[in-house]
């Protein structure tokens, strides 16, 4: 069993601080937040100031702090940026190798252009000789954070070498073996990829079923039915790959002639219709 620390305590922090608690791992809660350390103390937990860390000496840092937007809407890494600095001092290379996970949202390039220099730079150390790193993103909802942690339908591993990807998996076996969940490992742009795809997946989806079932209003047809019958049918598709390949799928007898068929008839209409008109162009 590790010893590990969770750096950040909120939604994320604490669904997996506490599903790692439950599965027998040594668990410390980092927060600046007084209040929550408060609570997680109250509930039983350990929970520290990042200063407290250096007497812990966890093996295993997992990042979950904030990573909001700024007000022109690009991301701000202040508090991750706070947390590395923090996390660096506690790796000097002859205090043993140290495994640094970030679960926190960051995009593409972070962990290499970011995360491993702040790490290096407060630390002394060298990535990959000295601690691992892996980005583990976290597909939680917020309203049942705690159980979808200890129910993932996917862990995907972000490694940056072999020995960092074999150190998660090795925390993540045994709550993936109970629930049949598949494990991926990849490098770590990758796994910063797919959790921004994934949210923007979610949202395309709902952008598309709020201009059908404008759409639909238009047109004096009920677009909410129009969606969940086309959920139970589309989303079940026999092939579970279907669409998930770039390049080609856009192909075969119906689709071009469909979706050029209902862009005309919306256009006629002087409607916009910004989703379908994207569609076409995307895939010309
Ligand atoms: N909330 C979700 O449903 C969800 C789901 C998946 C991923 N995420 C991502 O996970 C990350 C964390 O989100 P969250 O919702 O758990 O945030 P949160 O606001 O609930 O919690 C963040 C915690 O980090 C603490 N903190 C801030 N700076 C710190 C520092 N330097 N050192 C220690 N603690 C610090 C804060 O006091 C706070 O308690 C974000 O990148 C978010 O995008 C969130």
């Amino acid at each position: 069993m590790e010893r590990i620390a969770i750096v950040g305590s909120g939604v994320v922090g604490k669904a997996t601080g506490k599903g790692l608690s439950k599965l027998g791992h040594d668990v410390v809660f980092v927060d600046t937040d007084p209040n929550v350390r408060q609570r997680l103390d109250h509930e039983g937990y350990k929970a520290v100031e990042a200063d407290a860390l250096a007497q812990v000496r966890p093996s295993m840092s997992m990042i979950c702090v904030p990573t909001p937007n700024d007000h022109l809407g690009r991301q701000d890494l202040t508090s991750l940026e706070a947390a590395l600095a923090e996390i660096g001092r506690l790796l000097p290379p002859e205090a043993g190798y140290h495994l640094v996970v970030i679960r926190c949202t960051v995009l593409p390039m972070v962990s290499e252009q970011c995360v491993i220099p702040a790490l290096e730079h407060a630390s002394g150390g060298r990535a990959g000789r000295d601690f691992g790193v892996c980005m583990n993103p976290e597909f939680l909802r917020e309203a049942t954070a705690e159980d979808d942690f200890l129910h993932p339908r996917l862990v995907v591993i972000g490694q940056l070498d072999r020995r960092s990807g074999d150190l998660l998996e090795k925390v993540y076996k045994p709550l993936c073996r109970q629930n049949d969940t598949p494990i991926v490992r990849t490098d770590l742009r990758t796994a910063e990829m797919v959790k921004y795809t994934h949210n923007l997946f979610n949202a395309a989806k709902i952008s598309f079923a709020n201009e059908i079932w404008l759409l639909s209003r238009e047109l004096g047809i009920g677009g909410n039915q129009v969606m969940a019958l086309v959920a139970a049918s589309a989303e079940g598709m026999w092939n579970p790959r279907y669409g998930t390949r770039g390049g080609s799928p856009y192909d075969g007898s119906c689709l071009p002639k469909d979706v050029a068929a209902l862009a005309n008839f919306v256009r006629d209409m002087d409607y916009s219709a910004p989703m379908i008109e994207a569609t076409l162009q995307i895939n010309e």
